[in-house]
């Protein structure tokens, strides 16, 4: 039975692209045979600066919209990575076997310089605590968006130089995309990667007039409606593409491209898309909103699935310390 482990940063709310890049195929995977574990990553979303009060807010939030979302605790395992301190203890056993030059090819943290970002050492070594996360519940696949999958070959990679070095202790994970490009890669309100950081995120639980008013940032241009497009280099299209069932979609496109009379405009695409959002959450929502009323529910969840990893990981780091000589 296969071991299937992921995560996500509570660096802000959850938005379509964590949606459906990830926590859609966890909810969707928890029914397949296997163990389950999914995790808030705390510790990694320490390498961007927030207040306490903050970070544990976020955390919660990400906890409630999971269960939202229909993560059943009873299928798989969810928690919060800092109640598994052993993962830290892994970080540093993998550090002590990885070049820098693997760190340094990382297109994540070289994303975030051309951003920027001041780096830390925590944000240069992110990676490696990645590694140790897959590693430590000795995972089989990892249920990601395309721009984690570097991340997870960096694990297979830190594996391979650990059990070269003191035999086998970890197993080789593989990550698991989405099969549809649109899903792995969620474009953002300007059509880059939708991405906390860049701030173009439409938040999964939005609705009303906040939902309106993201949606209407949307880019677009100024030709009208009659100039037939390219409906798949459209933000608003690409996004829609997202909801709308098959038959729907199709002749959506068909009508931009054909152009003419009856081509609908950006603000129709956008009013749709507004609908669909709505439409497709208004069940998370709800529930969101019954479990907003019950943080001992969602805190005793969190550690149920803490007490299952951590005998996991204790285990893993057993026998990498004994396998490099420090027990
Ligand atoms: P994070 O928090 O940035 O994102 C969580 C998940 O959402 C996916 N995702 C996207 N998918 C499609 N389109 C997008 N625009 C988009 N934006 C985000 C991500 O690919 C990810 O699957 N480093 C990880 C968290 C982590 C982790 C792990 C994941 C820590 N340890 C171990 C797996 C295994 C991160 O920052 O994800």
């Amino acid at each position: 039975m296969p071991t299937v482990l992921s995560g996500v940063q509570p660096s802000g709310r959850l938005h379509l692209g964590n949606y459906f890049g990830a926590l859609a195929q966890h909810v969707a995977l928890q029914h397949e045979p296997g163990e389950h574990f999914y995790f808030i990553a705390d510790y990694h979303a320490l390498t961007t600066s927030q207040g306490a009060a903050e970070l544990r807010e976020r955390v919660h939030d990400v906890a409630l919209s999971y269960l939202a979302l229909g993560l059943d605790p009873a299928k798989a395992m969810l928690f919060r990575q800092s109640d598994v301190p052993e993962v830290t203890e892994l970080t540093w056993l993998l550090a002590c076997v990885t070049g820098m030059g693997l760190l340094e090819r990382a297109h994540s943290y070289k994303d975030k310089l051309a951003h920027g970002i001041k780096p830390s050492v925590g944000l240069f070594t992110y990676p490696v605590l990645m590694a140790a996360d897959i590693l430590a519940y000795d995972s089989d696949q990892v249920p990601v968006g395309k721009d984690q999958v570097q991340h997870v070959e960096m694990a297979q990679d830190m594996a391979g130089y650990f059990n070269g070095q003191y035999g086998p202790v970890f197993k080789r994970p593989e990550a698991r995309i989405p099969s549809a490009a649109s899903l792995a890669k969620v474009p953002g309100l300007d059509g880059e990667k939708m991405s906390k950081s860049y701030g173009n995120t439409i938040w999964i639980f939005e609705s009303g007039k906040e939902l309106k008013k993201r949606i209407g940032a949307i880019v677009t241009d100024s030709r009208p409606p009659e100039e037939p497009k390219d409906p798949d280099a459209l933000v608003p299209m690409q996004l829609l593409a997202l909801f709308l069932p098959p038959e729907e979609l199709a002749q959506w496109q068909e009508r931009i491209r054909a152009g003419g009379a009856g081509a609908p405009g950006y603000g129709h695409m956008k009013q749709r898309l507004h609908e669909a959002i709505e439409t497709r959450f208004a069940p998370a929502r709800a529930e969101r909103d019954k479990l907003v009323q019950h943080p001992d529910h969602v805190e005793r969840v969190l550690q149920g699935g803490a007490a299952v990893a951590r005998a996991r990981a204790r285990a893993t780091r057993d026998r990498a310390l004994a396998a490099c000589g420090l027990r």
